[in-house]
């Protein structure tokens, strides 16, 4: 397929994108009929999964040429890294609004070396905390912990290693220290000048506390 963004999210641009639909991707390699989850991991350990709803809203792709260019000739990041071998791109992103202010975030990994196929069952439902069903600031905390945190810190063998701190070390900050857990999502150079998280400086307070309490009401499934 040949797909045309007018504001690609990573490039910040216009760009005509050659790739496979991730709804395509389980056919094409091959994966187990009950699989319903995709899972990415990039060169460093980041980390991204795709639900088939996320895959029937959005549509994203996996591409493999950038304006006819073959993945050794993309442009470089803004840091100066390679975005292939390859990339997760969409012709266009409208993400639910979680919250005043805050839109669901896209996933768009790029660097990535590996496509594997779970069941959501067996990984990601068993980070859902049962008050997400009735309590809303739970719910939009969870999403939110479920598509951000996750590309770099990790509960078992599912998420991003990047940060090497477990699903349940930041679920221990946000029940001991909430505002120690508020100052490091927010701004985590103000906590740790030597940090190599990047932070959520444009999230609303309401979007961090909602993460806090999802951390806090998290525990592991037997
Ligand atoms: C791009 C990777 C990345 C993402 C995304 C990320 N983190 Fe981190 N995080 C790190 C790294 C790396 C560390 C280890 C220390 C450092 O460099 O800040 C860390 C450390 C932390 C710590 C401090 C843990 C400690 O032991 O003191 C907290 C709390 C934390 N992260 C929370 C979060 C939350 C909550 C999210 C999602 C909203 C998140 N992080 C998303 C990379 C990330």
């Amino acid at each position: 397929m040949t797909v045309r963004a007018e504001k690609d999210l990573e490039l910040g641009r216009a760009a005509e994108f050659q790739g496979v639909p991730l709804s395509e991707l389980p056919r094409v390699l091959g994966a187990a009929p009950d699989a319903d989850i995709m899972l990415m991991r990039a060169a460093d350990n980041y980390f991204s999964f795709f639900t088939r709803d996320y895959i029937e809203r959005h549509s994203p792709f996996l591409a493999v040429r950038i304006d006819g260019l073959p993945p050794s000739q993309w442009p470089k990041t803004s840091y100066g890294a390679a975005l292939g071998p390859y990339l997760v791109a969409h012709e266009k992103f409208d993400g639910a609004e979680l919250l005043v202010g805050l839109k669901e975030p896209a996933k768009f990994p790029y660097a990535v070396v590996s496509v594997e196929f779970a069941r959501a069952a067996d990984t990601v439902d068993r980070l859902k905390v049962s008050g997400a069903a009735t309590n809303a600031s739970l719910r939009v905390g969870q999403t939110l912990a479920l598509s951000a945190c996750i590309s770099c810190h990790h509960a078992g063998d599912f998420g991003g290693t990047l940060a090497q701190r477990p699903w349940m070390i930041l679920s221990t900050w946000a029940k001991a220290d909430p505002s120690y857990f508020r100052r490091y999502v927010r701004d985590p150079k103000s906590v740790n000048p030597n940090s190599k998280m990047g932070g959520f400086k444009d999230w609303p307070d309401e979007a961090i506390e909602s993460v806090r309490r999802y951390f806090a009401a998290y525990t592991p499934a037997p």
